[in-house]
């Protein structure tokens, strides 16, 4: 019987786990055995006992974990003092980054381990099950909206009172993607009144079946590549849509910024001014913080004051609601093993032919 094993994390960083109790039966009943790290999920409530009744093994280190593991499971990418731990010719599962994660990756080539990143999955629909970017970023979403709240100091639905009537708060997303049409319909079921825009013009009908009001920059190309994706915007474009959200930005109470260009730096669409043209006690969450973000003054696990307008975005905004996002994770991971593993051979076949497969596998330096 093959080993499927995962160890902790660096909490300070991840909170999310790779293996949560629902995926065992599905793992066990491709006969793998699974190893876990003592106190695998106890920071999620998640005891020991829990994936022990479920047989799942327990070992004291992650070093005893990963001698025995011929499949490793993650959330990011090993730490450097791991490589030596994980066997060679052994298999890596987990969501790493070309750039950041460089230098492991190739430690881990040297080694012969196969190495997939879901990061790199190809955005078709046979591979929407094992799509951790969509699911995290579905969820990111919905926090980057909970959170403003929080910062904000005032209600968000219309309310009629004896005392007077509260107006509805009003949220701008920028950015109609995964992570921005979670954001529309989550500021739409609290009661908000929400405006959106992107440069996929496509966006439009998405954005206004949720019931939000589409915000189209006049006269420019729908800037969508045929793989779904957006293009870079060329300097008419920037100029065209910086004139239209200087109007938009300084009457919205929230504005959640999602915008992204695969592989690219942020676009950088909200500027120093128009944060300052906005009242006081206004929100700005930046969910492309890692990437540059979109907004001026936002930085990574800050939040910055500018006139009384909060600028903020988490590094791992994931981090607040692990159990939800580890859940639909761990969901991925499973349906990914389950696509490359051979029921009949009782193992992993790396079968070029299947563009998941082909696409996600790193097994040359970068
Ligand atoms: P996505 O690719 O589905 O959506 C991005 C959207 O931005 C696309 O619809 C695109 O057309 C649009 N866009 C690109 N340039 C634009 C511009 N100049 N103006 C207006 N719209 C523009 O990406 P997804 O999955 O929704 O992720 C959104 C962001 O959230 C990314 O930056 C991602 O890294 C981030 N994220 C951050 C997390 C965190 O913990 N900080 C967690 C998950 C996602």
């Amino acid at each position: 019987m093959k080993v499927i094993g995962s160890v902790k994390e660096d909490l300070s960083e991840e909170k999310r786990i790779a293996i949560t109790p629902d995926i065992v039966k599905k793992i066990t009943d491709l006969q793998l055995s699974i190893f876990l790290e003592k106190n695998y999920g106890t920071h999620l409530g998640i005891n020991d006992e829990e994936y022990k009744n479920k047989g799942v093994n327990f070992c004291n280190s992650a070093k005893e974990v990963l001698e025995k593991s011929e499949i490793v499971l993650r959330v990011n990418c090993p730490s450097d003092n791991e490589v030596g731990l994980i066997k060679d010719k052994s298999v890596l599962i987990g969501q790493f980054d070309n750039l950041s994660d460089k230098e492991v990756i190739n430690k881990l080539i040297e080694k012969d381990i196969k190495i997939f990143s879901l990061s790199l999955l190809p955005r078709i629909t046979r591979a929407q099950t094992m799509d951790v970017l969509s699911s995290q970023a579905n969820l990111a979403g919905y926090r980057a909206v909970i959170e403003s709240i929080e910062e904000f100091g005032k209600v968000v639905p219309m309310m009629m009172t004896a005392a007077g009537t509260i107006t509805p708060a009003k949220f701008l997303i920028i950015g109609a993607g995964v992570a921005g049409l979670q954001a529309i319909a989550t500021a739409k079921r609290l009661g908000g009144i929400v405006t959106a825009t992107d440069v996929r013009t496509t966006t439009k009908e998405q954005v206004e079946s949720l019931g939000g009001k589409f915000l189209s920059v006049d006269g420019v190309e729908n800037l969508e590549t045929n793989t779904g994706y957006a293009k870079e915007a060329d300097e008419n474009f920037k100029k065209k849509q910086e004139e239209l959200l200087k109007n938009s930005v300084e009457k919205n109470d929230i504005i959640i910024c999602t915008a992204l260009i695969p592989g690219k730096k942020a676009p950088r669409i909200i500027s120093e001014d128009m944060v300052k043209s906005m009242k006081s006690g206004s929100i700005v969450y930046d969910l492309a913080v890692n990437q540059g973000g979109n907004s001026a003054f936002s930085e990574a696990d800050k939040i910055n004051v500018i006139n009384g307008v909060k600028v903020m975005g988490a590094k791992n905004i994931l981090n607040s609601i692990a159990l939800t996002a580890s859940s639909l994770y761990a969901k991925n991971l499973f349906n990914f093993v389950n696509n490359l593993y051979d029921d009949k051979k009782k193992d992993i076949l790396i079968n070029e032919e299947d563009e998941i497969i082909k696409k996600t596998l790193i097994d040359k330096k970068l």
